[in-house]
């Protein structure tokens, strides 16, 4: 089985992306297999550039195929915030309460049916320095009036999906593997795989 390198830090992106590529004929290893190094600089504007940085970065450390994404929640009523910007939103250390409140009092004056918004990932796979496979996942919703539901993570509580009429924290995992944006891009991750068999 080709080993690939999954770099990512996030245990949820993680458990999440050995759900998707379960079936995928690849031996995955995580970056507690690999050298210790600090984590790079997100310098990128995008998804997609900050999924290459860190899959060239991180891909530098190994001879394997390394994946590396970058994802997030863009809310178009507030000109695409938090976007690449999710994970450090009021600060790195800010909790996901704090942070659905401040969305709330920015969308306050934003009727249900403007307050649309997406979670994106991109991925980006790296090996000998060169890129190999590049893709993105999204998924459309609304941002919801209230954060409901207890399963998920990050921003899952204020997504609201209407084709499911709940948040993806009201759903099962694989409810939202299904349809979401992490779900879909290592899916196209799993195509690809097989291809190359
Ligand atoms: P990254 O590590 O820079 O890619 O930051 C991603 C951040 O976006 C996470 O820390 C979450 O805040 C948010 N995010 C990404 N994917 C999801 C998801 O599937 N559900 C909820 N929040 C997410």
């Amino acid at each position: 089985m080709t080993p690939l390198l999954v770099a990512t830090t996030n245990a949820d992106k993680l458990r999440e992306i050995r759900a998707v590529l379960a079936g995928a004929a690849v031996d995955l290893r995580t970056l507690e297999a690999a050298p210790r190094v600090p984590e790079p600089e997100e310098s990128g504007l995008t998804f997609a550039e900050n999924a290459r940085i860190k899959a060239l970065y991180y891909g530098a450390l190994t001879s394997h195929l390394t994946v590396a994404e970058d994802s997030g929640l863009e809310i178009d009523a507030l000109g695409g915030e938090p976007g690449v910007r999710s994970a450090r939103f009021l600060g790195p250390g800010a909790s996901y309460p704090a942070r659905f409140a401040e969305i709330q009092r920015r969308l306050a004056e934003v009727p249900e049916h403007a307050r649309q918004a997406r979670f994106v990932c991109a991925l980006s796979v790296v090996q000998d320095g060169e890129v190999r496979f590049e893709t993105t996942g999204t998924i459309e919703g609304l941002i919801a009036a209230e954060a409901r539901g207890i399963g998920g993570f990050g921003y899952d509580p204020i997504f609201f999906y209407p084709p499911f009429g709940r948040t993806l924290a009201e759903v099962s995992a694989a409810e939202k593997l299904s349809v979401a944006h992490r779900g879909l891009a290592f899916s196209a991750l799993a195509d690809w795989l097989r291809g190359r068999v």
